[in-house]
C-alpha cells in the first residue's frame, strides 16, 4: 500500500497509542525488596537455556529507574503503557503471604503513569510464574486455577480504581512451550504437560474473570475507559501452507493452527476444542483432564480483546521449500531472517471478528520487530545514531493495514509497540533487540534509534 504518508492523525479520536513490555523483561530487581524467585530467574540460570547465560537479574532496571523511564516512553508522545505485574514480587509464594515492598512498587508507578497522562493497562501474567507454584506442580496442578484466582483478586481490589484495562494472561502458548516443548520456563517437555498446562491457564482465566465481575459488576454495553474492563491477550501467528496445492502442506498448516492460537479462541469464544484438536490429543495420548462445567467457566464475557500481532507463519513438510515458495511468491524478507508480512494483522483482525466472533473492542496489544539495523553509527557532531529504516518500514506497514481493517469495521481502540528499550528477551537475551531506543541491561546508555524519531513524529 503507497497511499499518502499515514500519521496519527489518521486514527479515530481517542485511539491509544502505547508502548508494550513485561515486567521479568524490564524491571530486574529480581531479588530485592522480597520479591520470591519466578520461573525464568531458575530457567535462565540452568545451563544452555538462555543466550550466553543471560538471567533476568538486571534487564533495563525498570525497578530503579521507572520515573526516568516513564517519563521517556511519554516523550515519545503515546498516551498508554501496557506493563505486566510481576506476580511473584507481589506474593512471593504465589499465594498467601503479600510483600508490601513490591504492592508499593506497583503504586508508585501507576502514580507516575496517571500523573505523566499514560493510561495503565495491566496484564496479571506474562509468563513469570512464581518459582514456589511450580514446585508444586505449577500450571499441571489444578490449583492454579484458585491461586491465580487469589492473586488476581488482590490486584483488583488493590489498583482496581486505578487501571482501566486488565488483562489475565498474556499469549497462552508461552505457557506451552514451558510444558509442551521445554523451550521457555519453566523447562518441561512433554505434548500432554503442555496441553493440561493450556487447559489449566484458560481455566484460571475464567475463574479470574468471574471474580473481577464480583468486585466491578457485570460487563457493559460498551467499554467504559473511566472504569475497570477485562480481557486477555492472544497471539495469533496464522499458519499458511507453503504451496496450497500440495495436500500435506494444507495439512500440516490446519494442525499447526488447530494447536496454537485456535486451541485457546474456540474454549475462550466458542465453548470448546474442535473436534480436530480432541482427535490430535486422544490419538496422541495428551487429552487433558476436562471435567464438566469447564467451558462454562472458560467462556466469560469480555470488555476486551488483545491481540498481539508480529508476523504469519508458513509451513511445508519440505521445509526448504517455504523461503523459495514466499519469495517466488513475490513475498520479502527482512535482515532478520523473518518475512515482512505485514498484511497479517489485517488477517488476523478479520480471522478473530469473523471466524470466533470476537465482537467486543480489540486492541493490538503487540507488535514490533527485531535486529534491523541495530549498528551505532555517529553523526559528524558525535552524535550516536541507529539507523533501523526495517523497523520504521514494518510498524508503517502493519500499521497501515490496520487501517484499512477498521475501515472496514472492524473495531480496534489502541495500538502498542514492542516495545520501548531493548530488552530480556526471554531465551534470546539481548540478542534479539526490539527496542525503539537502544540500551544495555543495567546501563542508562539510552539511543533513540531512527525508529523512535518516527514514532514521535507520526503522533505529533
Ligand atoms: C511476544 C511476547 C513478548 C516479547 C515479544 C517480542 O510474543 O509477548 O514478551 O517477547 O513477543
Amino acid at each position: 500500500m503507497n497511499g499518502a504518508k499515514l500519521t496519527a492523525r489518521d486514527f479515530p479520536e481517542g485511539f491509544k497509542w502505547g508502548i508494550a513490555t513485561s515486567a521479568a523483561q524490564i524491571e530486574g530487581a529480581a531479588f530485592e525488596d522480597g520479591k520470591g524467585a519466578e520461573i525464568w530467574d531458575v530457567f535462565a540460570r540452568t545451563p544452555g537455556k538462555t543466550y550466553g547465560g543471560q538471567t533476568p537479574d538486571i534487564a533495563c532496571d525498570y525497578y530503579h529507574k521507572y520515573p526516568e523511564q516513564l517519563a521517556m516512553m511519554r516523550g515519545l508522545g503515546v498516551n498508554s503503557h501496557r506493563f505486566s505485574f510481576s506476580w511473584a514480587r507481589v506474593m512471593p509464594d504465589g499465594a498467601g503471604r503479600v510483600n508490601q515492598k513490591g504492592v508499593d512498587f506497583y503504586k508508585r508507578a501507576i502514580d507516575e503513569m496517571l500523573r505523566l497522562g499514560l493510561m495503565p493497562n495491566a496484564t496479571l501474567y506474562h509468563w513469570d510464574l512464581p518459582q514456589e507454584l511450580e514446585y508444586r506442580g505449577g500450571f499441571l496442578n489444578r490449583d492454579i486455577v484458585n491461586w491465580f484466582t487469589e492473586y488476581a483478586g488482590f490486584m483488583f481490589e488493590t489498583f482496581g480504581d486505578v487501571v482501566p484495562l486488565w488483562s489475565t494472561f498474556n499469549e497462552p502458548i508461552a505457557t506451552y512451550v514451558g510444558y509442551g516443548l521445554g523451550a521457555f520456563a519453566p523447562g518441561r517437555k512433554l505434548e500432554k504437560f503442555g496441553r493440561q498446562a493450556n487447559h489449566n491457564l484458560l481455566l484460571a482465566h475464567g475463574s479470574a474473570v468471574k471474580r473481577f465481575r464480583e468486585l466491578f459488576g457485570e460487563k457493559r454495553p460498551e467499554l467504559d475507559l473511566t472504569k475497570p474492563n477485562i480481557g486477555i491477550v492472544v497471539d495469533v501467528w496464522h499458519h499458511h501452507p507453503a504451496r496450497p496445492e500440495d495436500p500435506r502442506d494444507c495439512a500440516l498448516a490446519e494442525l499447526e493452527n488447530e494447536k496454537a492460537y485456535r486451541s485457546y479462541l474456540n474454549p475462550l469464544f466458542k465453548g470448546g476444542y474442535t473436534g480436530a484438536l480432541l482427535k490430535y490429543m486422544a490419538e496422541g495420548d495428551c487429552l487433558p483432564d476436562m471435567r464438566p462445567g469447564d467451558f462454562e467457566l472458560i467462556r466469560q464475557p469480555l470488555d476486551f480483546f488483545g491481540l498481539n500481532c508480529y508476523n504469519r507463519v508458513v509451513d511445508s513438510v519440505e521445509p526448504g521449500k517455504v523461503r523459495e515458495t514466499v519469495e517466488f511468491g513475490g513475498g520479502n524478507y527482512m535482515d532478520n531472517g523473518a518475512e515482512f508480512y505485514p498484511k497479517a494483522i489485517y488477517d488476523a483482525l478479520h480471522n478473530v471478528t469473523e471466524n470466533f466472533g470476537v465482537d467486543v473492542p480489540i486492541f493490538i496489544t503487540e507488535n514490533g520487530t527485531y535486529n534491523c539495523e541495530e549498528q551505532v553509527v555517529y553523526d559528524a557532531d558525535g552524535r550516536a545514531r541507529v539507523h533501523d529504516v526495517t523497523r520504521i518500514r514494518y510498524l508503517n506497514g502493519f500499521l497501515e493495514w490496520l487501517k484499512k481493517a477498521m475501515d472496514e469495521g472492524i473495531d480496534v481502540r489502541g495500538y502498542y509497540v514492542w516495545s520501548m528499550l531493548d530488552n530480556f528477551e526471554w531465551t534470546a537475551g539481548d540478542s534479539m533487540r526490539f527496542g525503539l531506543i537502544r540500551c544495555d541491561y543495567g546501563a542508562d546508555n539510552y539511543i533513540y534509534k531512527d525508529s523512535a524519531l518516527w514514532l514521535r513524529e507520526f503522533l505529533r
